[in-house]
Formats: structure tokens, C-alpha cells, sequence
């Protein structure tokens, strides 16, 4: 008999391929953006670990021809179809990577979007630390990104250092909460934090 997880993974898997999406995740997104209302249409939007490319097809459908969406990854991304959407084949803790996300970007972005996950070893405790590692890589980034008042959608691993990463992420925005998508499996221990009200470049 298949676990609930598997149930659920399999209903969210074949809900995403119905939908166009690439990947199962972004109907994680879709949620949370439509929650907490993360999207305005001509907004800016850097997405930190963007592969195979699900998250960008719904930051595309949020901002619309107006906004401008660039999406970073290791792994190559095939192109979306439309001319807003930006791609750059890199490692995000490498400067130069960054400095060609924020050139492109023109000035401040409104939006980071972190769905960031290290190649998994299977072994909690160095996923978790790894996973926190280039999550607090994204929220470097991100202070120097986003403008005043701007928001931020990260996943994190549960864990140890959990709780100390999250008080690092209160101290820039005003409002942070923790939300678990329904297409996350339960066995995971994935959420995401929602952040808005980026409090400028000083807090960091
Ligand atoms: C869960 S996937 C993202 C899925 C994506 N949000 C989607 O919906 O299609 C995590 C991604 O993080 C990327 N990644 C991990 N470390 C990275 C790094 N240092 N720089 C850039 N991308 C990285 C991986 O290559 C992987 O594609």
C-alpha cells in the first residue's frame, strides 16, 4: 500500500504536468505567492537556483511582459518563451556570478526567490548545514539586491541550525513566516520563509 506521501507526491506531480509546469515545486510557489500575494504584475524578480525552470514559469505568469525575471542556476536551464525571462548558467557564491545578476537587474529588485538545494548525501545532519549554507549565501545576496520594502521566498531545511539562520532573517525584514505547501511531502523537512517589508541594507 503507498504511503501518504507518495499518494500526495504522485497527485502534486501529475497536477503539475497538467499544468505546463516543469517541476512539481512550483505549485509550492503558486501557493505561497498567492497566500501571502509575494507577485505584482512589472515587478523585478531574481530566483536563486532556478533549474529545471518551474519557479520561473509561475513567476512569469505573476509579473507578466512587464516584469523582468532572471533565474540562476548550476545546471544549464532550457529557455523559457518569452523574452523577459533571464538566464545565467552559474554558482551563485561566486561574486562575479552575482555581479552579473545585479548588472542585469539594472538597479534593485523587488523580489529574491531561494528554492536552493545542495546535491543530497542522504545524511540529515550534512544536508541540513549545507542547505543553511547556501541559503544564508542567498540572504547575502538578497541584502544587497533588494530594494527597501522588498520581499523574499526561501526554502530551508529543519535542523539544528535552524532557529539562529532564522533570527539572522528577522533582523532584515519586518514580517517573516514559516509555511509549509501542501505539495511538500510530510516526511520533509523543507519549508519555506516568507519574508516582506526588507528592511534596506543597513540591517545586514
Ligand atoms: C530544488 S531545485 C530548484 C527547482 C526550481 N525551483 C524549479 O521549480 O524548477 C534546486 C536547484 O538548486 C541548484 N543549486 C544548488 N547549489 C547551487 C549553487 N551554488 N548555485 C546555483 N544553483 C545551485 C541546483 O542545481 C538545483 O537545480
Amino acid at each position: 500500500m503507498p504511503s501518504k506521501d507518495q499518494v500526495l507526491g504522485d497527485f502534486y506531480y501529475k497536477e503539475a504536468k497538467r499544468g505546463g509546469y516543469r517541476s512539481r515545486s512550483a505549485l509550492k510557489l503558486k501557493e505561497i505567492a498567492e497566500k501571502h500575494r509575494i507577485f505584482k504584475k512589472g515587478q523585478v524578480v531574481v530566483d536563486l537556483g532556478a533549474a529545471p525552470g518551474g519557479w520561473l514559469q509561475i513567476e512569469r505568469e505573476m509579473v507578466g511582459p512587464e516584469g523582468i525575471i532572471i533565474g540562476v542556476d548550476l545546471s544549464q536551464i532550457a529557455p523559457l518563451p518569452f523574452d523577459n525571462v533571464w538566464l545565467i548558467r552559474g554558482d551563485i557564491t561566486a561574486p562575479e556570478v552575482m555581479e552579473q545578476v545585479s548588472s542585469l537587474a539594472g538597479g534593485k529588485v523587488d523580489v529574491v526567490v531561494s528554492d536552493l538545494a545542495p546535491k543530497f548525501s542522504g545524511i540529515h545532519d550534512l544536508d541540513h548545514a549545507r542547505q543553511i549554507d547556501l541559503s544564508s549565501m542567498a540572504l547575502a545576496s538578497s541584502s544587497h539586491m533588494l530594494r527597501t520594502g522588498g520581499s523574499m521566498v526561501m526554502k530551508v531545511l529543519m535542523g539544528s541550525e535552524f532557529r539562529q539562520f532564522l533570527s539572522s532573517v528577522e533582523r532584515r525584514f519586518g514580517s517573516v513566516k514559516i509555511h509549509k505547501p501542501k505539495a511538500s511531502r510530510d516526511s520533509s523537512s523543507e519549508v519555506y520563509l516568507v519574508c516582506t517589508g526588507f528592511r534596506g541594507q543597513s540591517s545586514s
